[in-house]
């Protein structure tokens, strides 16, 4: 989740998904890959080996994934998470296997229901796509990005507790494996948010404190 303020953080958002493609620069031209309906959150983006796009959803829990050489770009339903309420970050973990978050923040009502956040993964390999639970992270006040590890291990940011977990994927064990003040929430801050966005570039964790504008790795 993006807050800088609320509004700014849902213009922003905007902007990358419902850019209209009169507007350009020279340099970098922007076209509309695809253009969601009003009210539509898109979370994250993955692309699959083939170019596709996998979009999360925040305003209802579903995963979409976007074809963008079709003519028009189509989208089609991959999964609904439903009762989560929304999904967060996505990352692939193997060629066509990916895993996402699930959690219950409300995006109508700015609140966080927390100890309801899980990990899943989505094959992709076979024609019928498989959504399978990897793990229930019930400590978990909320959880945010994911960045891939290694084939079996995935990191995500516990975005209210300010901490970093270690996922293996393979057995659904995991721990806390960096607990750092600047991941915190800040006093400031007026949603219970801290570490969000997470790479993994060579052998650092480059990472956003959202409510803290900060930026670490
Ligand atoms: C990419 O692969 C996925 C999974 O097999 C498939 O659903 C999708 O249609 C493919 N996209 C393209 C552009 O071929
Ligand atoms: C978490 O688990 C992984 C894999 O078993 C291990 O390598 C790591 O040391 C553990 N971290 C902590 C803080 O226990």
């Amino acid at each position: 989740m993006h807050f800088s303020t609320i509004s700014t953080a849902i213009r922003t958002l905007l902007t990358f998904i419902i850019l209209p493609s009169t507007v350009s620069s020279t340099a970098h031209p922007f076209i509309t890959t695809y253009q969601f309906a009003k009210g539509t959150w898109v979370e994250n983006i993955a692309v699959l080996s083939n170019g596709s796009l996998f979009v999360s959803l925040l305003d209802r829990p579903q995963l979409q994934l976007i074809n963008p050489f079709a003519d028009p770009p189509t989208t089609t339903l991959i999964h609904d998470f439903s009762p989560y309420l929304d999904l967060l970050d996505i990352a692939e973990i193997s060629p066509y296997i990916f895993a996402v978050i699930a959690g219950s923040f409300s995006a109508t009502t700015f609140t966080l229901r927390p100890h309801s956040f899980s990990v899943w993964k989505i094959d992709m390999r076979h024609s019928t796509s498989r959504a399978s639970k990897i793990a229930d992270i019930t400590e978990a006040l909320s959880l945010n990005g994911i960045a891939r590890l290694n084939l079996h291990a995935v990191l995500i940011s516990g975005s209210t507790a300010g901490n970093v977990l270690y996922l293996n994927t393979e057995t659904g064990a995991y721990n806390i494996t960096i607990d750092d003040a600047t991941m915190k929430v800040v006093p400031s801050a007026m949603l219970p948010v801290d570490i969000n966005g997470m790479k993994i570039l060579d052998d650092s964790l480059p990472y956003t404190n959202s409510l803290g504008k900060t930026f670490y790795r």
